[in-house]
């Protein structure tokens, strides 16, 4: 599986369940990696998607313990069931939150990370893979820059991951 995410320079990612800044390069990236691909999102952070309601052109996997049905989603209701349903798809992308982000790790092997060069005040993180001697940063756009606020995009992979020769 893969991740997705936007971090700030504190690796915070949200602030009482939605993420304070949204910059519009960062849309256009997610919608690009995630067109046509299978998604597991947490039932929390999906209740701040617009309407509260799954993403087009994605199969969504939504993460709840409880008994519901979701028009236009798939419920799952572990991270296993999650991680064994996401084999069935070429691609499947975990999109947040901080709670399925931290419960799926184990199963992602490469990371599609925003760095936004901002630190407001967060209570959601994503783990800091800096410090995490299991991933390393395999890529890194340069610098580019959308009112006023700095941001890359970069990719990380498992240490282990091979090279492609
Ligand atoms: N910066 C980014 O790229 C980004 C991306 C996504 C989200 N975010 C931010 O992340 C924050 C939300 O994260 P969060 O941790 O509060 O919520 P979350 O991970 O989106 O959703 C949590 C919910 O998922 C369900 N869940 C989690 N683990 C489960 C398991 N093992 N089995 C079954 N269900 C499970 C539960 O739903 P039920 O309560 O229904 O049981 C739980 O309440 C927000 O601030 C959001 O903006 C940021």
């Amino acid at each position: 599986m893969e991740a997705i995410v936007a971090v700030f320079s504190d690796w915070g990612i949200g602030s009482e369940g939605t993420q304070q800044v949204v910059l519009k390069a960062d849309r256009k990236h997610f919608r690009e990696l995630t067109d046509g691909t299978a998604v597991l999102v947490g039932r929390r952070t999906l209740g701040d998607f617009p309407g509260g309601r799954p993403l087009k052109n994605r199969h969504n996997l939504v993460l709840t313990r409880q008994d519901i049905v979701i028009d236009g989603a798939e419920v799952v209701h572990s991270e296993a069931e999650a991680a064994e349903r996401a084999r069935d798809f070429d691609r499947c992308l975990v999109i947040g939150g901080a709670s399925v982000y931290r419960q799926m790790m184990p199963y992602v092997d490469t990371v599609h990370l925003t760095q936004i060069r901002l630190a407001p005040a967060s209570d959601s993180f994503f783990p800091n893979l800096d410090v995490d001697p299991d991933w390393r940063c395999a890529e890194a756009g340069p610098w580019l820059e959308e009112d006023g606020t700095a941001y890359r995009f970069c990719t990380y992979v498992r240490s282990s991951t091979k090279e492609e020769p």
